[in-house]
C-alpha cells in the first residue's frame, strides 16, 4: 500500500468521529466533510508546483512563490464527491472543476458510468479526483482511466474513508495514483460497504434515505 496516504490528526480524527456517528444530520455532515477536505487537501496538494518570482515587501526584495491554480482540475465522482469540491476550491479558487458520474450496479459492484463532463487535460495538470468513500475502488478505477485517456498523468485521489479493498484495487490498477484519506477502515460488506464506515455517504449528504 505504498500509495496510501493516511492524514493522521487529532482534528480529523474527532471530525470523523462526529460524521460517523448514525444520530448526526445532513448539516453537520457536510460541514464536516468540507472541514476534513480542506484539511486532506493540506496534505494531498503538498506536491503541485510553484512558480518563483521576486516581489518587493516594504523593505526590501525577496523571493515569492504562486501556485498556477489554472492548472489544476478537481473532479468529483457524483454524486458524494461533490460535497467535497467547495473546500478545495476555497484553497484554489482559479481550479477548473469536472464531473465524472459512476453508480454501482447493486448486482456486480462494478461501475456503470453515466455522466462525464471534464476540461481539456494535458500532462501538466494536477488532477485532484474526490470520493469520500473507497470502497471497492472500482469507480475510482474508472475515473482514474478516463482521465488518462484525456491526456492527464498527475492525478491525485482524496477520500474520507478508504477500505483496503479498494486501496488494493488501485495499487493494482492505478500504481501511480496516490491516494489521501482520513482513515483505512476495515473491511467491505456483501453489499460493498465500508465497515465500520459511515454508511452511504450520498445519502447522508443528500437526506435521500
Ligand atoms: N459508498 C458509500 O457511500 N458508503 C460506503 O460504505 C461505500 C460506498
Amino acid at each position: 500500500m505504498d500509495n496510501l496516504h493516511v492524514v493522521d490528526h487529532p482534528l480529523i480524527k474527532h471530525k470523523l468521529t462526529i460524521m460517523r456517528n448514525k444520530s448526526t444530520g445532513p448539516k453537520e455532515f457536510r460541514e464536516l466533510l468540507r472541514e476534513i477536505t480542506f484539511l486532506l487537501a493540506y496534505e494531498a496538494t503538498r506536491n503541485i508546483e510553484t512558480l518563483q518570482f521576486e516581489i518587493e515587501t516594504p523593505l526590501e526584495k525577496t523571493t515569492g512563490y504562486a501556485i498556477e491554480d489554472k492548472k489544476i482540475v478537481i473532479v468529483p465522482i457524483l454524486r458524494a464527491g461533490l460535497g467535497m469540491v467547495d473546500s478545495i476550491l476555497e484553497l484554489l479558487p482559479n481550479a477548473s472543476v469536472g464531473h465524472i458520474g459512476v453508480y454501482r450496479d447493486p448486482k456486480t459492484l462494478r461501475p456503470v458510468e453515466y455522466y462525464c463532463k471534464l476540461p481539456s487535460l494535458n500532462e501538466t495538470s494536477a488532477v485532484f479526483v474526490l470520493d469520500p468513500m473507497l470502497a471497492t475502488g472500482f469507480s475510482g478505477v474508472h475515473a482514474v482511466k478516463i482521465l488518462k485517456e484525456r491526456g492527464a498523468r498527475n492525478i491525485i485521489f482524496v477520500s474520507l474513508i478508504a477500505a483496503p479493498e479498494g486501496v488494493q484495487q488501485f495499487s493494482v490498477n492505478c500504481p501511480d495514483v496516490p491516494i489521501y484519506t482520513a482513515c483505512l477502515d476495515r473491511q467491505l460488506n456483501d453489499h460493498g460497504y465500508i465497515l465500520p464506515g459511515l454508511g452511504d455517504a450520498g445519502d447522508r449528504l443528500y437526506r435521500t434515505k
